[in-house]
């Protein structure tokens, strides 16, 4: 039987997700949303063209979890981006009612289902999934490290004018402006990009790779990304689909890896029919390991101010 994958949201990341399980047929898809008509209306445009995709996946459009039911994996990207008034406390608390509510509907309706988190601020609502629908934590993940190190990866391929596919990147860390890219292990096929530019250049590209969302949001004035967000939570969904095993930077919870307990943040894990498979650990220099630290307390901060 093919596999079902649920998004919860219909907005931009939703869409263009299952637009792009979709085309490649890797599942069959249900798109959920509370707006009446938006899931249905997106859904039935992106069936009308699997045709032209040679794809033979089913795409349905819902405001109801009864059709989410037994999914393989869900992904949550509902919510709300941060408005002009909003602060980022109220933009928390919006989006883990959310969450809550999500994570709620899918422990009931999908009790063996691998969860994706999209949802910002991502890390703090992986936990708050996690939590919520008491699943393993093997089986809650959020999606951050591999959009982050992907716009770094498209910054160097421009710089160093090579192709992005054979850069490898891995950011850990929350996704939001205290992420942690390595370069000493960010490499052009195999080598270190600290041996291909000078310092100044790599620092100006982590910057902007941390700046990555906003560049963006303030290009469009309103929503922010999803292209490239939909493309990563693909890429996890794949890497699970198919038990591919790919090492892939997610947010995972740590009971201990890297000195850390209780917290979902980046790292790099292994990504299979299991969900997490495994939680890479990484030897880090000790100006990474302060950073890292300092991105788990500003995750744990936000975590504690919605009591999880
Ligand atoms: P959007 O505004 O285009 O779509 C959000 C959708 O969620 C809307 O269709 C809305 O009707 C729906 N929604 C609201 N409450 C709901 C509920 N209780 N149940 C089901 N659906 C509900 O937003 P977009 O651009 O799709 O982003 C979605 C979320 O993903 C935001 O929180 C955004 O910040 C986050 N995001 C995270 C990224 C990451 O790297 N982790 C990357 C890009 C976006
Ligand atoms: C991004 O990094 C908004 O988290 C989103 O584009």
């Amino acid at each position: 039987m093919r596999k079902k994958v649920s998004i919860i949201g219909a907005g931009n990341v939703g869409a263009s997700t299952a637009q792009l399980i979709a085309q490649a047929g890797f599942a069959d898809v249900v798109l959920f949303d509370i707006a009446e008509g938006i899931p249905q209306g997106k859904a039935l445009d992106i069936a009308e063209a699997c045709p032209l995709w040679s794809s033979t996946a089913s795409v349905k459009g819902t405001n109801s979890y009864a059709d989410t039911r037994d999914s393989d994996i869900v992904v949550i990207a509902a919510g709300f981006p941060r408005k002009p008034n909003m602060s980022r406390d109220d933009l928390l608390h919006a989006n883990a009612d959310v969450v809550k509510a999500a994570s709620n509907a899918i422990a009931k309706t999908s009790p063996d289902a691998i969860v994706i988190v999209v949802t910002n601020p991502m890390d703090v609502m992986a936990q708050l999934a996690w939590k919520t629908t008491e699943f393993s934590c093997r089986r809650v993940m959020g999606m951050g490290g591999i959009l982050d190190a992907s716009r770094l990866r498209a910054f160097l391929a421009w710089e160093l004018n090579v192709s992005p596919e054979d850069i490898e990147a891995i950011v850990l860390g929350g996704h939001g402006d205290q992420m942690v890219p390595l370069p000493r292990v960010t490499t052009v096929k195999g080598v270190p990009i600290t041996e291909l530019m000078g310092k100044k250049t790599i620092e100006s590209l982590i910057q902007r790779t941390r700046n990555g969302g906003a560049e963006i949001v303030s290009l469009l004035k309103s929503g922010s990304a999803y292209y490239a967000p939909a493309a990563a939570v693909s890429q996890m969904v794949k890497s699970i689909l198919f038990d591919e095993k790919r090492m892939l930077p997610c947010a995972a919870y740590l009971n201990g890896e890297y000195g850390i307990k209780d917290v979902y943040v980046g790292v790099p894990v292994i990504l299979g029919k299991e969900g997490v498979e495994k939680v890479i650990e990484i030897k880090l220099t000790k100006e990474e390991k302060t950073q890292f630290k300092e991105s788990c307390a500003s995750v744990r901060k936000l975590i504690k101010k919605l009591s999880i």
